[in-house]
């Protein structure tokens, strides 16, 4: 296999030490969502992907399945195209994108961009096996950390991808800012297409999506949501000899109307105090304490179309399942 192509920051085991260090003296504690996305925590992910409560991935898909042709049909078919996804996780649904793009033009470059290096080998092996014409240039990075200069041809139509509804899990300014850093070498013409899940029925508007459906995605009967966000405890546990006795730790999804946010919490069955051996020092959590570990935004179409507009985008089109719970919005750059 490659090596991987490292751009900028990635994760050390002084960047875990550090955010936890910050997250847990933080009050309330909390601590940044990059951290869920070790080898056990892609895994896990790739699992909640798969179950019948995570309705995000599953209907981005049957969008992309359904709009890829028409997405695609906006392309310079002249020109080579470079495809760079944030977040792109094993990249599965993006073959659908991509294999539609590459039908209509001549040739395309694919830039998935992840911190879990474990994500980017799979998405490698996959589209590397079904895409054997496909220029695949993975990019391990942390694209919160600075503008990451790409390997990508100057004279290309460019692409860039932030799909998973994953935008909603950085405050809006954040989610911006890394639209910003990562489109700035785009030209007019170029394109920005964003998978976002729509927010909770609204006087009736856009959706019959209730607040329970939007729990039930982040708290699975079968509790794979639940092994994923206690997976940051065993995290700890790895690689900073943290001594959390995860089953004192439950998960619980909350609903944030005043942020249009599901909210991720690991709350502290009892007292306790925890020592983490690599920061030397305990940390203290009351009975029912939190730790906050996830924000996942729920976007009404408007607020979708703000973000496509701040980031430097003209808003072209949007495609949403029949009842209007998750949409694909598309924008140009003029
Ligand atoms: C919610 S998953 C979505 C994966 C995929 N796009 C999908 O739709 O299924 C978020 C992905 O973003 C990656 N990620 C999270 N924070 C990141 C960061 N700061 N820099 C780079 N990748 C990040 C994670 O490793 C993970 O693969």
């Amino acid at each position: 296999m490659r090596e991987l192509r490292v751009i900028g920051e990635t994760v050390s085991g002084e960047a875990v030490a550090e955010a936890v260090r910050e997250g847990l003296l933080a009050c309330p504690k909390t601590l940044p969502p990059w951290l869920f996305y070790d080898e056990q925590g892609s895994a896990l992910f790739e699992k909640i992907t798969a179950l019948p409560e995570y309705y995000p991935t599953r209907m981005e898909r049957e969008l992309l399945h359904r709009h890829a042709r028409e997405i695609a049909a906006g392309r310079d078919e002249l020109r080579p195209l470079s495809v760079v996804e944030l977040g792109a996780g094993s990249a599965q649904k993006t073959a659908l994108l991509l294999r539609a793009l590459d039908a209509e033009g001549c040739g395309i470059s694919y830039l998935p961009m992840d911190i879990s290096a474990t994500a980017l080998r799979e998405a490698e092996e996959q589209l590397g096996r079904d895409f054997p014409q496909l220029r695949l240039r993975p990019v391990l990075t942390d694209f919160t950390c600075e503008r990451p200069m790409l390997p990508i041809d100057a004279e290309d139509q460019r692409m860039l991808l932030w799909l998973g509804s994953s935008a909603g899990n950085f405050e809006m300014e954040d989610a911006v800012r890394i639209l910003r850093d990562a489109s700035t070498e785009m030209r007019e013409g170029d394109f920005l297409l964003l998978g976002l899940d729509g927010a909770p029925e609204a006087n009736g508007r856009e959706t019959d999506k209730q607040i329970s459906d939007l729990l039930r995605a982040y708290d699975d009967a079968a509790g794979v949501t639940a092994a994923f966000n206690r997976n940051l405890l065993k995290r700890m546990g790895r690689e900073l000899g943290a001594e959390f006795c995860v089953d004192q730790f439950e998960h619980e999804a909350r609903w944030n109307s005043r942020t249009s946010c599901v909210e991720m919490h690991l709350v502290s069955t009892m007292a306790q105090s925890v020592f983490v051996r690599e920061l030397e020092r305990w940390f203290h959590f009351q009975a029912g304490e939190s730790i906050h570990t996830e924000n996942s935004r729920k976007f009404a179409r408007d607020e979708a179309r703000a973000l496509v507009r701040a980031a430097g985008f003209s808003p072209v089109k949007s495609w949403h399942d029949a009842n209007g719970w998750y949409g694909l919005f598309l924008g140009q750059r003029v």
